[in-house]
C-alpha cells in the first residue's frame, strides 16, 4: 500500500511545508538492491575495557570491505584493535566536515563487567551519533546477561538494552540500533548476524537484542556449513505457507533471490496468485488449506521425496472483534490457522524427518502477540501462542541443530492493514521510530537472516520488524 504522507514530505514541496509547519518528515528507508553494493562508507570503531570480539569485528570488516576508523578517545584498546587489523584511520568529531559522514558505528561493550565501567558509551556516542549518516546503523556488542559470571556484570551487560533502544529513539533519520550480545565461544558465529544489521536488508529492525549461542558439542548439524555469501541458500528448499500474496509472496521471492527452491502454500481459491508467483520464482506451488485435518499428512507426502531445509509459517488471518461479539467460529478459526496448524504441520515434518537436521523453522509472529490489541483477543492469544512454540521448542530441536525462531512485525503494509480504518491505520503507521510502516521485504529480508546457513547461533527468539514501535515496547 502507498504512503501518501511520507511520499509528499519527501517531495520538495512538501518537504517545505513539512519543514515551515513543522511536521514530522519520515526518512525514505534505504533498502536492499541487487544493483546498489550492499556495504560501504566509514564505520566508526568504539570499545569498553578488555573487547573480547575484535576479532569477529575485524573478520566483519575484511570480509565486506569497508573503511574503519578508530574514535579519538578510544585510548587503551586501540593498540589491541591495530593487531587485529581493525585501524585504518582515526575518527575526530571535532572535524565540522564530518557531519553524515559515517555508514555506521560499532561499539564492543563485551569486556564491561561493572556499572561503574559504562562510561565509554557515553564517550564515543556523544562524539559519534552527529556525524552517522541518513539510514546508519549502530551496533552495540555485549555478553548475555544470563551467562554472566557476577551479579555485577549481569547488571552492566543488561544495562545495554536500555542504552541501545534509547539511541534507537533519538537518532531518528531512518537510523536503525540494536544490540547482538554473543555468548562466550560464539564469537566465529556473528558474521551473518552482524552482516544482517549491518545491512540496508534490515531497514525496518531497530531496538531489537539478538542472542548468539555457541555450538554444542554433541550437537548434529550445528556446525556451519561451507556457503556463498551471494547465495547463501542454494541447494537448500524453504516451503512458505500463505505464499500467494503480501508477506508470503515477498518472503517466497527473498528466499528464492538467495538462492532456495520455494514451495508455496496458500488455499485452494489463492490458486491463480499462488502459481503466478511460484512461475516468477521457478517454485512449487502447493494449493492446500493448512488448517484442513488432511493437511500435515498431505504436505509431507508433497515434501518427503527430497525433504525441505527452512520451514515459514507466515498463513495467517484475522477475524477482529471485542470478546462479547466474536463468534465462537472466529475464535476457532483463527486459532486454527494462525497456531494449531503449525504445530501439527510442523510434527508431521519432524516426526518423518522431513525436516533436515540443521534446518530451520520460522514462525510469523505480531507485535499484538506481545501488547494484546482491542479486538483481537483471538488473533493476540495465536501470535502469543507461536511465541510459546519458538521458546518451548528451541531446546528440544537444538539436539538436531534445527534453530527455531518467530519475526513480529509490526504495521507492514499490505491488504491486510489496508482493512483497518483510516485513523487507526494513520496511528500504527507512525507510532515508531521511523514514523512510517514498514514493507512486506522488511519482514521478508529478516526471515532471509534467520533461515541463513551462518545464523545457527541464533534459536528460540522473537526479533520485532516494526521500526521500534511504541506498541508493546
Ligand atoms: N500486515 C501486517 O501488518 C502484519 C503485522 C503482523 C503480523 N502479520 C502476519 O504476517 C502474516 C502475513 O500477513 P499478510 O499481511 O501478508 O496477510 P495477507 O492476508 O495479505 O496474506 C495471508 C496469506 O495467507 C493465506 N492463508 C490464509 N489462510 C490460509 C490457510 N488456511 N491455508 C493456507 N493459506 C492461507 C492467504 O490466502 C494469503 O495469501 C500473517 O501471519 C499475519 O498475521 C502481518
Amino acid at each position: 500500500m502507498n504512503d501518501s504522507y511520507l511520499n509528499f514530505v519527501n517531495s520538495p514541496f512538501g518537504a517545505r511545508l513539512a519543514r515551515s509547519l513543522g511536521l514530522p518528515k519520515p526518512e525514505v528507508l534505504r533498502r536492499y538492491r541487487a544493483d546498489q553494493p550492499e556495504f560501504g562508507g566509514l564505520v566508526a570503531l568504539g570499545a569498553g575495557r578488555e573487547p573480547h570480539l575484535l576479532d569477529a569485528l575485524a573478520t566483519l570488516v575484511a570480509s565486506i570491505g569497508v573503511t574503519s576508523v578508530a574514535h579519538a578517545s578510544a585510548g587503551l584498546w586501540v593498540p589491541l584493535a591495530n593487531r587485529h587489523g581493525l585501524m585504518t584511520g582515526r575518527f575526530e568529531p571535532a572535524d565540522p566536515g564530518s557531519q553524515g559522514k559515517l555508514a555506521a558505528l560499532l561499539f564492543d561493550a563485551s569486556g564491561i563487567e561493572d556499572s561503574t565501567q559504562l562510561e565509554p558509551l557515553h564517550g564515543f556516542f556523544h562524539d559519534t551519533l552527529r556525524s552517522l549518516g541518513k539510514c546508519g546503523r549502530i551496533i552495540v556488542l555485549g555478553r548475555p546477561p544470563e551467562s554472566c559470571a557476577t551479579p555485577r556484570q549481569w547488571t552492566a551487560q543488561r544495562a545495554l538494552e536500555g542504552f541501545t533502544r534509547s539511541l534507537g529513539k533519538e537518532a531518528r533519520r531512518g537510523i536503525t540500533a540494536n544490540l547482538v550480545y554473543v555468548e562466550q565461544g560464539a564469537e566465529n558465529r556473528v558474521e551473518a548476524t552482524l552482516r544482517f544489521f549491518l545491512s540496508p536488508r534490515s531497514a525496518y529492525v531497530s531496538g531489537q537484542a539478538v542472542r548468539i549461542a555457541a555450538a554444542s558439542s554433541t550437537t548434529s548439524g550445528d556446525a556451519t556449513p561451507a556457503f556463498d555469501w551471494r547465495q547463501p541458500l542454494a541447494g537448500r528448499r524453504a516451503v512458505v505457507t500463505g505464499a500467494a500474496r503480501g508477506i508470503g509472496a515477498s518472503i517466497a521471492s527473498v528466499l528464492a533471490a538467495e538462492g532456495a527452491h520455494v514451495i508455496g502454500i496458500d488455499i485452494p481459491t489463492a490458486r491463480d496468485a499462488l502459481d503466478a508467483s511460484m512461475r516468477q520464482l521457478t517454485g512449487t506451488a502447493l494449493a492446500f488449506d493448512i488448517a484442513a485435518p488432511e493437511a500435515p499428512a498431505q504436505i509431507a507426502a508433497a515434501l518427503d521425496e527430497q525433504g525441505v531445509d527452512i520451514v515459514v509459517h507466515n498463513a495467517g488471518i484475522t477475524k477482529d472483534k471485542t470478546i462479547a461479539k466474536m463468534t465462537d467460529a472466529a475464535w476457532q478459526s483463527v486459532i486454527d490457522i494462525n497456531l494449531s496448524a503449525q504445530e501439527r504441520i510442523d510434527d508431521a515434518l519432524l516426526a518423518a524427518g522431513i525436516l533436515r537436521d540443521g534446518g530451520r523453522i520460522i514462525g510469523v509472529s505480531s507485535i499484538s502477540g506481545i501488547a494484546g490489541n482491542l479486538g483481537q483477543t483471538n488473533y493476540a492469544t495465536s501470535k502469543a501462542g507461536v511465541i510459546g512454540r519458538v521458546q518451548s521448542m528451541a531446546p528440544h530441536l537444538r539436539a538436531r541443530g534445527i534453530t527455531i525462531n518467530a519475526v513480529a512485525p509490526g504495521f507492514i503494509e499490505t491488504q491486510m492493514t489496508a482493512k483497518i480504518p483510516l485513523a487507526i491505520r494513520e496511528a500504527g503507521r507512525r507510532m515508531n521510530s521511523m514514523s512510517q510502516g514498514g514493507q512486506p521485504v522488511d519482514v521478508a529480508q529478516t526471515i532471509a537472516w534467520l533461515a541463513h546457513p551462518g545464523s545457527a547461533g541464533v534459536s528460540g527468539q522473537i526479533v520485532r520488524v516494526c521500526g521500534q514501535s511504541l506498541i508493546g515496547a
